[in-house]
């Protein structure tokens, strides 16, 4: 598989990740087993991929114990990216971002994980009560410890309300990358970016790649919807909150196959059993050398297919098809 570079790191990377929350956490419970996970884990290796993503909070913490399993027979396989500052509380989700937290959840990670080196350590979310400067400083450290080779911040889930006067959904990230940068180089950001969900192309990818910044696209098969496998009514599970999320609704869903249409027909035109879902991820590969897209899966067969996007090169044609197409995104703002 093509190679990446994490930020200016050196480190390099499988072109295309693994995103492992669907094993714990996202999205229906009742789909999750650990012995398909794990396959899908090895399998995922085995065609090239080396980024695995997780985060303490998946599970929380058994998404970290299973890849700790993997990490125990293949750690010169892997690039174990994990992630902290959320905890889960009583049916909610709570930043931390204190530095004594951070350092003992880096060595709860370490743990889990059975490693004694973390390729990439995300703030998965800034504390609104500490300064990030001062979190940023305890994850600092934990380089300078040895423990962590590289720092990166994670802006996904950022409220789309939120938006900014200048209409720029990253503009407080951008502002806190400013920051963190002043304290210790960022090696990587985590975002969501899709055909569907575009919006860190207009500054925050110029922003990373001016800097020698990764940029480890979060949900870039659209949480499923870009793969063509889900059909408008949904059919989700009820513990999955893509049943009641806007984007999924029957409306949006059917607002937006022209998305879905138009990946197929591109993939059609490939041939070779080229797919809509590894249409998305050369279209997020295309968007710059230094962005690592990491698909979500809990299924071998998945991972597999997904790993073969690195080696689907897109033409200005298809660039251009794609970026023309048609969707609903605007409404769901
Ligand atoms: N930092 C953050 O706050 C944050 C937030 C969200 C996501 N992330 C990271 O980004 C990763 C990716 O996001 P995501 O998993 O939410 O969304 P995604 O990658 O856009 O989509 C995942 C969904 O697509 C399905 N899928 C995957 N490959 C497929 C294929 N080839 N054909 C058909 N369906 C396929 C999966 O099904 P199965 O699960 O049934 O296999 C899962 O339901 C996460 O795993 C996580 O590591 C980070």
């Amino acid at each position: 598989m093509e190679r990446r570079t994490i930020g200016a790191t050196a480190l390099g990377v499988g072109a295309v990740g693994l995103g492992c929350m669907p094993m714990n956490w996202a999205y229906s419970r009742s789909q999750q087993r650990g012995d398909r996970s794990l396959r899908a884990v090895h399998a995922a290796l085995d065609a090239g991929v080396s980024l695995l993503d997780t985060a303490d909070m998946y599970g929380p913490f058994t998404n970290e114990l299973l890849l700790g399993r993997v990490l125990k027979e293949r750690r010169s396989d892997v690039f174990v990216s994990t992630k902290c500052g959320l905890l889960v509380g009583d049916g909610h989700v709570v930043a931390n971002g204190r530095p004594e937290y951070v350092r003992r959840a880096c060595d709860a990670s370490l743990r889990r994980l059975q490693t004694d080196v973390l390729d990439l350590y995300l703030l998965h979310r800034a504390d609104p009560e500490v300064p990030v400067e001062e979190t940023w400083g305890a994850m600092a450290g934990l380089v300078a410890a040895g423990k962590v080779r590289a720092l990166g911040l994670s802006a996904v889930g950022v409220r789309r309300p939120r938006r900014s006067r200048t209409g720029d959904l990253y503009e407080g990230t951008i502002r806190q990358l400013a920051r963190v940068q002043q304290v210790f180089p960022v090696a990587a950001v985590q975002a969501e970016l899709s055909l569907w969900a575009p919006e860190a192309l207009a500054r925050l990818l110029p922003w990373c790649a001016a800097r020698g910044v990764g940029l480890l696209a979060a949900m870039p098969l659209g949480s499923g919807f870009l793969t063509g496998t889900l059909t408008p009514g949904g059919g989700f599970e009820p513990d999955d909150p893509r049943a009641r999320h806007p984007r999924f609704t029957s409306e949006m869903m059917a607002a937006n196959q022209p998305l879905v249409a138009g990946l197929r027909r591109v993939a059609e035109r490939h041939g070779d059993g080229v797919t809509p879902a590894q249409v998305a991820l050369a279209w997020v590969l295309a968007q710059g050398r230094h962005v690592v897209p990491v698909p979500g899966t809990k299924r071998a067969r998945w991972a597999v297919e997904n790993a073969g996007a690195a080696g689907l090169r897109l033409t200005a044609g298809d660039l251009a098809e794609l970026a023309a197409l048609p969707g609903a995104r605007e409404s769901w703002d």
